[in-house]
């Protein structure tokens, strides 16, 4: 007979609708978190149970989206709950210090947003630039970071240069190096594009465009949750990334990393009660006093204090496995993926480097002999959910695996990728 949880899940109620809890099934009836000592593939297919995603199909495209762990969907929803029974909806201020804590910054270097893309336009409009100033991004651009650039330079003339990603480390710092103008005031480029995974040295990076004077304001959409992340020692200025892919959160959550030394080069276009030291509309003239020193100010409106529970509980998730061991295992999977499309290389191409620096979880290749979309409609049909790659023309399929996936799993694509491509 199904169970509760399996019906539940039938029906596709879910786990996330506060009007529903009385419903869901207890906490205690969740898998218990595997011991760390377990043999490495056994750990990993006991997190895989710590997932209710559904055994149907194998899911390959956490790169668009992450899918969280009960411990999230509780957490979520027990907040949900809490609130929506007693009609506390309290703020969001303890869990800003645990999220700080997670990214290695200071509270008051975080601001909490709601996607990648809300934070790369909070800085492409916040960073003061005029007319003929310079931008770099690069020509792998997600829409996210590629559509607010061009809108400010739609309307206040500034210049965007573009380089193609190159395959290793060293040439993509030379690449950065030799855009570089005296008119550089910016340098936007993702950490790990979306279309081959491919990893910048953001480190150099950031080193080099400070002895510059030049400002690093990164596409963070898939460093966060990905690798072991410290972002004061990376150097950056600004970090923008989400909890929505790697990190394993709520959908609708993210944030912006604001380095402290940084917070005034951003104005804060977009405010709202708690961004201010005070204002008073009655006065004459009317009076906006400043900003809260902390980037706080970015923030505005009603945030979800459930959402931010949610953001915790993925952190915590993260925790108890290990920032360093997840990070270490999604290069493995990606190895061990890379070593078996090596093996197909008469009927594919691999876009995404393979320097190991330069890629840690996504995969991406082009078949030789037919389109991607076919190849992509075909993977689709046994069973396989990955994601198309039209953006820079690459037209690619790409792979993207997490802690969820297994091995076994890796082989049963590769085995369907070799049917498909004979
Ligand atoms: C590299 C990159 N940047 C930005 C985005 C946009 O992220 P969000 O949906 O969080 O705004 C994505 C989403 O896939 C992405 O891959």
């Amino acid at each position: 007979m199904a169970s509760r949880r399996t019906f539940l899940h039938h029906l596709g109620l879910g786990l996330s609708l506060p009007g529903l809890a009385a419903f869901a099934p207890p906490a205690t009836s969740r898998p218990p978190f595997p011991s760390p000592n377990l043999e490495e593939e056994a750990y990993w297919k006991a997190i895989r149970h710590q997932f209710p995603l559904r055994n149907n199909r194998i899911y390959l495209n956490n790169g668009t989206f992450g899918p969280a762990p009960y411990s999230v969907l509780d957490a979520l929803q027990q907040s949900s709950l809490d609130i929506n029974t007693s009609g506390e909806y309290g703020n969001s201020d303890a869990e800003r210090v645990q999220l700080a804590q997670f990214f290695g910054i200071k509270t008051t270097e975080l601001s909490i947003t709601h996607n990648t893309t809300e934070g790369i336009n909070i800085l492409a409009w916040g960073i003061p630039l005029q007319a003929g100033d310079e931008v770099i991004l690069t020509s792998h651009e997600h829409a996210g970071n590629a559509l607010p650039w061009l809108n400010r330079a739609k309307y206040d003339g500034i210049v965007l240069r573009i380089f193609e990603p190159k395959a290793t480390q060293a040439e993509n710092l030379n690449e950065v190096q030799k855009l570089i103008s005296t008119k550089t005031k910016v340098i936007a480029i993702p950490h790990v594009t979306c279309t081959t995974g491919l990893v910048f040295p953001i480190p150099e990076i950031c080193n080099l465009a400070k002895s510059r004077g030049i400002l690093t304001a990164i596409d963070g959409a898939h460093g966060a949750g990905t690798f072991n992340l410290d972002l004061t020692s990376m150097g950056c200025d600004f970090y923008a990334g989400c909890f929505h892919k790697w990190m394993l959160g709520p959908s609708g959550t993210a944030f912006l990393y604001v380095r402290e030394e940084s917070l005034e080069n951003l104005r804060p276009v977009m405010i709202g009660g708690h961004s201010d030291t005070g204002w008073d509309i009655s006065s004459t003239p009317p009076t906006l006093t400043g900003y809260v020193p902390s980037a706080r100010r970015f923030d505005y409106g009603t945030q979800s204090k459930a959402l931010a529970v949610g953001m915790v509980a993925a952190t915590e998730f993260h925790a108890q496995i290990g920032k360093n061991r997840i990070e270490t295992r999604l290069q493995t999977l990606n190895q061990y993926l890379m070593d078996g499309l090596l093996e197909l290389n008469s009927k594919l191409d691999i876009l995404t480097p393979l320097e190991k620096e330069s890629r840690i979880a996504l995969l991406t290749f082009r078949p030789k002999n037919m389109s991607y979309q076919v190849c992509g409609n075909e993977l689709g049909k046994a069973g396989f959910r990955i994601r198309q790659v039209p953006e820079g023309k690459i037209n690619a399929i790409r792979v993207s695996t997490h802690v969820y996936n297994t091995k076994e799993e890796v082989d049963e694509f590769l085995d369907a990728l070799t049917r498909i491509l004979t």
